[in-house]
């Protein structure tokens, strides 16, 4: 959102989150943060923005194409929209034929039925494109899915990074597991497991991400009002 609207300094930027966790002093003065939770419909948005993103949103979406729903409500006609989203889940390459990291599939698995009970549309993740695709609102849509190493095995920085990254992700999710009722011995082995799994050879980790643009429908005459006269 920084970088966005230190790019782009003649435009005005509003960032939503549920609590602050930026650091201010960096916000340029083009930009504005608007604490509330996109699970509700947040109407005064509808019609405002030439351009929606998000990124890495899925944890705390209730119900991920009720929010896509409600991103494209919030674009102007013609205004564009970008997702950016992974799954929980790693897969891991070095897997073929039997399934050595059987039961470390098996625990994300686990982990991702607790946080499923507790809201969170998890799994909706791996039919973003689809929901894309499908809806009625959206056109000039295009999406890819690329796959990024995770740990040093891929020889790029990014891999570091993405372990760096994901390890962090996993300690975030500690408390949350432990508030849906999950026993402690469970969390901590699937913490300890997933972050031995990342550093030991010969896993090789990757994270999946899905990457969708589009843009709002002009509505019916919307494109000839636009250019009237005056207009
Ligand atoms: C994984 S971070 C991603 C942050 C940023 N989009 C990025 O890609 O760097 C997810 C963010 O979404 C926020 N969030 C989660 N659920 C939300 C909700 N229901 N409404 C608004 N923000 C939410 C969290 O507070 C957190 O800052």
């Amino acid at each position: 959102m920084i970088e966005m609207a230190r790019k782009f300094p003649h435009a005005e930027v509003v960032g939503i989150d549920l609590a602050p966790g930026l650091i201010w002093e960096l916000m340029p003065p083009n930009c504005r943060v608007e604490f509330d939770d996109v699970n509700q419909p947040l109407t005064h948005f509808d019609g405002s923005f030439d351009v929606v993103h998000a990124r890495s949103c899925s944890l705390g979406i209730n119900d991920y194409e009720q929010f896509l729903d409600r991103m494209v409500q919030w674009l102007k006609p013609g205004g564009i929209l970008l997702l950016v989203e992974s799954p929980l889940r790693l897969a891991n390459l070095a897997i073929n034929g039997e399934d050595p990291e059987g039961q470390f599939m098996e625990l994300f698995e686990w982990v991702e039925d607790v946080i499923e009970g507790n809201g969170s549309d998890v799994r909706a993740i791996d039919d973003l494109q689809r929901f894309v695709e499908e809806h009625p609102l959206l056109e000039n849509k295009e999406s890819f899915i690329m796959t990024i190493p995770v740990g040093q095995w891929g020889g790029e920085d990014v891999g570091l990074l993405m372990q760096e990254n994901f390890t962090k992700l996993v300690h975030a999710l500690r408390p949350v597991l432990l508030r849906a009722g999950s026993p402690p011995p469970m969390v901590d082995q699937w913490v300890t497991s997933v972050e031995e799994a990342l550093r030991s050879p010969p896993a090789r980790f990757v994270s999946r991400w899905a990457y969708c643009c589009a843009t709002r429908v002009m509505g019916p005459n919307m494109a000839e009002e636009d250019e009237a006269p005056g207009g």
